[in-house]
C-alpha cells in the first residue's frame, strides 16, 4: 500500500534488467524502505540491479527467476513476485528478435511470440488475479506503437506485441471498480540495448523521457499513453493509410 505521501513501498519489475523498465521504477517516488521484486531470466545481471539499487536507498530488492520461453506453470513466479504486495507492477519484457531470421526460421518466429506475449499471459493473469484481490495497485505495461499497425520490417515483434496490447486493454476493461488502475505505454523508437543496431525511427526517444510521461500517467489515471504524445495522432493517421502508401514508408 502506498504510504501516507502517496510513496510506493513495493514495486515489481518483470523485465528486471529492462533499461526501460528500471528508468520507470526509479522515477517513481519511493518510500524510504521500499521492497523491489526484479523477475527475469538472467539472475547474474538481476543481482548487479539489485546491487545499484541497493546502493541508491532501495530497502530490499527480491529476485526471482523468471525465463518467458519456459511455458510450464508460471504460476510460482507470481506467487513469488507477489509476497510483498506490490503497489506497482511494471511488465517491461521484450525481445526485438531478428525479422529475417524469423521468416526463414519458424522456431525463431515462436521466440519472439513466446517472449513479448505467450510467455507473458500467465504472467499477467495471474498477476491481474492478485491485483484485484489486494484491491489496489496499478499495472504498467510495455507495449509499441509496432503492434498498431504491422510493419514488413518487424511484423512477428508487432504481432505479439499486439497481442499483449489487446489482452491489457481487456484486463482494463475488467478491472473497473477493482481499485487496480492500469496504464498501457506504447513508445516509438527508444534508444536502448534493444535498438542500438537500429538507425534511430523518427520521434525516437530515450527511457528518461517514457519514464516520465509513465509517472505523470499514473496519478492522471491515464490507460493508454504513447511517448512522445505526438505518436498518438502520427499513429491514428498511419491506422487509416491506404496498404499500398504504408508499404512506401521509409524505416
Ligand atoms: N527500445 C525500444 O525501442 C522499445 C520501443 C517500444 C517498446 N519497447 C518495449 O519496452 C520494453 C523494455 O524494453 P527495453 O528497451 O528496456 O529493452 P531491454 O533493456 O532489452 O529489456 C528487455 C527485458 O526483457 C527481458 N527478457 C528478454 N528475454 C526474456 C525471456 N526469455 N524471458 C524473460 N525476460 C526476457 C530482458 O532480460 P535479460 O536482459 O536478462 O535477458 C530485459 O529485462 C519491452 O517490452 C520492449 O518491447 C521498447
Amino acid at each position: 500500500m502506498r504510504d501516507a505521501l502517496g510513496r510506493v513501498q513495493s514495486v515489481l519489475l518483470v523485465g528486471g534488467s529492462s533499461e526501460i523498465g528500471l528508468a520507470i521504477l526509479r522515477r517513481l517516488p519511493r518510500a524510504d524502505a521500499a521492497v523491489v521484486c526484479l523477475a527475469g531470466p538472467d539472475r547474474p545481471e538481476m543481482e548487479r540491479v539489485a546491487e545499484a539499487l541497493r546502493a541508491e536507498g532501495v530497502g530490499r530488492v527480491e529476485i526471482v527467476d523468471f525465463d518467458a520461453c519456459d511455458l510450464g506453470d508460471q504460476t510460482a513466479v507470481v506467487d513469488a513476485a507477489f509476497t510483498d504486495e506490490p503497489d506497482v507492477v511494471i511488465v517491461a519484457t521484450g525481445y526485438l528478435g531478428d525479422q529475417a531470421t524469423a521468416e526463414q526460421d519458424p522456431a525463431a518466429a515462436a521466440r519472439i511470440v513466446d517472449i513479448n506475449f505467450r510467455g507473458l499471459v500467465p504472467v499477467l493473469m495471474g498477476s491481474v488475479q492478485r491485483l484485484r484481490a489486494q484491491g489496489h495497485g496499478t499495472l504498467v505495461v510495455m507495449s509499441t506503437v509496432a503492434g498498431e499497425r504491422p510493419r514488413v520490417a518487424n511484423y512477428v515483434y508487432g504481432a505479439a506485441k499486439a497481442g499483449l496490447d489487446a489482452l491489457t486493454r481487456g484486463l482494463t476493461a475488467s478491472l473497473a471498480g477493482s481499485g487496480v488502475t492500469v496504464v498501457i505505454v506504447r513508445p516509438g523508437f527508444v534508444r536502448t540495448r534493444m535498438t542500438t543496431h537500429l538507425k534511430p525511427a523518427p520521434f525516437a526517444t530515450t527511457p528518461d523521457k517514457v519514464a516520465e510521461a509513465v509517472a505523470a500517467a499514473i496519478p492522471r489515471g491515464s490507460r493508454i499513453i504513447w511517448v512522445p504524445g505526438v505518436l498518438r495522432w502520427v499513429m491514428l493517421v498511419l491506422r487509416h493509410l491506404p496498404e499500398s502508401l504504408f508499404r512506401r514508408l521509409p524505416g
